[in-house]
């Protein structure tokens, strides 16, 4: 074969191969949706994962099309452009500029940036105790303890008046998670708007909206809030949810252009991927993909909500795409049950919370399968007596 020959043949056989894949990973997507309808025999897909809180439908065809092509045309290329034409997208979805915007290889690294960018032994992460425990981890690892505010008992909210009596005393780093992982309660627009004003000046507040998406149109963002010049505030969103791209690792956190700045030079280099920042455009683009999950993930959520009523057994209401439940057990005693019984993968233990288990919604079938694990475990008088293994 002489050069343009071999050239044109590669070109063909690219075209071909990325038609055959895309074509594979359209159907593939059309076929998730099916696979999760109530009509699907959840045996054949033991254990059934809902400890992670992954989208169980899977990304929009759009975003497994354009992270094919991607791959195929792309992945010997460190991903410039597409890094910054993603950021500009995000800054217009948002209204912001694009150097208000910064990606992270998922919304965990930027996380990670703002602990190591913004507290010390002096100004520790103040947090909520429960929540999702990055940044207690990250400051752990440099010997910070984290200042941590237990929820209200009453709804299992973020205790925001202690929080800021914390924030006067060690001038630190405010995390909210808003709507909270794992108790799935949500803070309203007049609380939060009120307390970030009334944080004082040199405390930066990092609002993780992770399952901002599931919430629906009521749902206050913070985006708002940077939108209109808040000077100490960080927002994370990741597209690791809603979007269903956890494994592409694509998140973003807002906020104004110098704390952008202060946190961008701590970022890796090419921190995200060719085919994690296609996907991310893509899915950007189908918002009518995402009230549909946002739908779906509602429907599924009242079924096994009262599937929990019927069986007597406590949850908070959750916004998101998790319910946090007590069956009145231990969390050992329940999350051995569902393993060795159903096969099923519940949430870590929450130290804070021995009793209550966190479980991620996924299709209608699986969650027809736990509340009939639970069914079982909730006739049996002591679960250790129940031939399994505890
Ligand atoms: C509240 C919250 N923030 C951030 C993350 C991390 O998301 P990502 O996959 O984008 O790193 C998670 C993941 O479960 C989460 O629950």
């Amino acid at each position: 074969m002489n050069q343009l020959k071999r050239r044109e043949f590669i070109t063909l056989a690219a075209g071909a191969g990325a038609a055959v894949l895309t074509g594979c990973t359209a159907e593939k997507s059309r076929q998730t949706l099916l696979d999760h309808s109530l009509a699907e025999p959840v045996k054949n897909r033991f254990p059934i994962v809902l400890s992670s809180n992954e989208n169980p439908f899977g990304p929009c065809p759009e975003a497994l099309e354009a992270a094919s092509r991607a791959v195929f045309n792309s992945s010997h290329l460190y991903a410039r452009e597409k890094r910054d034409q993603l950021s500009r997208e995000i800054a217009d979805f948002y209204g912001l500029n694009s150097s208000e915007i910064l990606l992270g290889c998922g919304a965990i690294e930027l996380l990670k940036i703002a602990t190591d960018v913004f507290c010390s032994a002096r100004k520790p992460p103040i947090i909520s105790y429960p929540v999702y425990e990055a940044m207690d981890y990250y400051a752990g690892l440099r010997y910070i303890g984290a200042e941590r505010i237990p929820v209200k008992t009453e709804d299992a909210g973020h205790d925001l008046m202690r929080m800021l009596e914390a924030a006067y005393r060690y001038e630190g780093l405010i995390y909210l998670c808003n709507p909270c992982n794992p108790t799935g309660v949500t803070i309203g627009k007049e609380r939060i708007t009120e307390f970030i004003d009334l944080v004082p000046e040199g405390v930066i507040v990092v609002v993780d909206e992770a399952y901002a998406e599931y919430v629906g149109t009521d749902f206050f963002s913070c985006m708002n809030l940077v939108r209109s010049g808040a000077p100490n505030l960080i927002v994370v969103r990741t597209f690791s949810k809603i979007y269903g791209l956890a494994g592409l690792r694509v998140g973003y956190c807002a906020g104004n252009e110098e704390l952008i700045r202060a946190m961008a030079g701590h970022r890796l280099w090419n921190n995200i991927n060719q085919a994690g920042l296609a996907a991310a455009r893509a899915a950007l683009e189908n918002q009518t993909w995402l009230e549909k999950m946002r739908r779906e993930n509602e429907l599924t959520k009242n079924y096994f909500c009262s599937g929990l009523k019927e069986l007597g057994i406590d949850y908070i209401p959750s916004s998101t795409s998790f319910v946090l439940m007590s069956a009145g057990r231990s969390w050992e005693e329940t999350h051995s049950y569902l393993y060795l019984k159903g096969s099923i993968v519940a949430g870590r233990k929450i130290p804070s919370l021995p009793g209550h288990i966190r479980i991620s919604l996924g299709s209608r079938g699986d969650m027809n399968h736990v509340l009939s694990v639970l069914k079982d475990f909730q006739s049996l008088s002591d679960p250790k007596n129940s031939g399994v293994v505890i």
